[in-house]
């Protein structure tokens, strides 16, 4: 029998995918099933079910245990004040850490503009429609519609091994989320708008925004979600050493 740990600490104990009413799904599905959902219907997603998520996904890896991750969630009524409280706030914050690098070399730099290329294609927006990219970028403002998200920090002393472990948290969420029927997308556009943010959420200042996570229910007619992005070859970041 498969079964889904969650922490007795948080009242739920272990159930298995059964009780949790989700379809068996092996990782390598999960993995091969998650995609940046950018387009979601406004079905409401349930408390119980974002805390059974979180509680498994704590179940991350990190170094010495340390656990560094801190999330904030936002759902349903909380979300509607978000939304309401963002329109109110600056459009932008100087983000505090580099989204890329400066100026970022080949392969990375092709590959980061050819998802966008592809993404602007999948909705039929030319490349000199500028106004129309700019209306697409903007729904990240509104969590593509999802009813809920969650805020990813990370205390400021933590160093480039604590925000691996922070990555591996938010993954293992994403997978474990698309096992339970949500889809997500991950947003690092939230950094740009880490101060009002941070306010809504009540963040103490020693807590550094990352990214946020859309999560809902995928709009799985509209086109943008048909998008599946490409990868590199093996043979082009993996070396077997001889
Ligand atoms: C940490 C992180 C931040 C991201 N931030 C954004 C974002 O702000 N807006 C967006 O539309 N996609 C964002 N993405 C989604 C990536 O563009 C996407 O993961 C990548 O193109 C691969 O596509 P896939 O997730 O569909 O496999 C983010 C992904 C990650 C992992």
């Amino acid at each position: 029998m498969v079964r889904a740990f969650i922490p007795e600490s948080v009242g739920y104990g272990i159930q298995t995918h059964a009780q949790l009413g989700f379809a068996l799904m092996n990782v390598v599905d999960a993995v091969n099933a998650r995609l940046s959902v950018r387009q979601f219907l406004s079905t409401p997603v349930a408390d119980d079910q974002l805390k059974s998520l979180l509680s498994n996904a704590s179940r991350s890896p990190s170094g010495g245990n340390v656990q560094p991750w801190r999330i904030y969630i936002v759902n349903g009524e909380s979300m509607t004040r978000m939304r309401e409280f963002l329109a109110g706030q600056p459009p932008l914050d100087e983000p505090e850490y580099d989204i890329y690098p400066k100026s970022i070399s080949e392969p990375y730099r092709t590959n980061r503009f050819t998802i966008g290329e592809q993404m602007y294609a999948t909705l039929g927006i030319a490349r000199e429609d500028k106004a129309g990219r700019q209306r697409q970028f903007a729904n990240n403002n509104d969590f593509f519609g999802a009813p809920a998200a969650m805020f990813c920090y990370i205390d400021r002393q933590m160093g480039p091994p604590q925000w691996s472990d922070l990555g591996m948290f938010l993954q293992t969420f994403m997978l474990l989320a698309e096992e339970s029927g949500l889809s997500t997308c991950a947003q690092e556009y939230w950094s740009v708008r880490h101060k009002s943010v941070t306010s809504f959420v009540g963040a103490p200042e020693n807590e550094m925004l990352f990214c946020g996570l859309a999560i809902g229910f995928a709009d799985k007619a509209a086109p943008i979600n048909s998008l599946r992005s490409e990868r590199m070859p093996l043979s082009e970041w993996a070396t077997f050493v001889q």
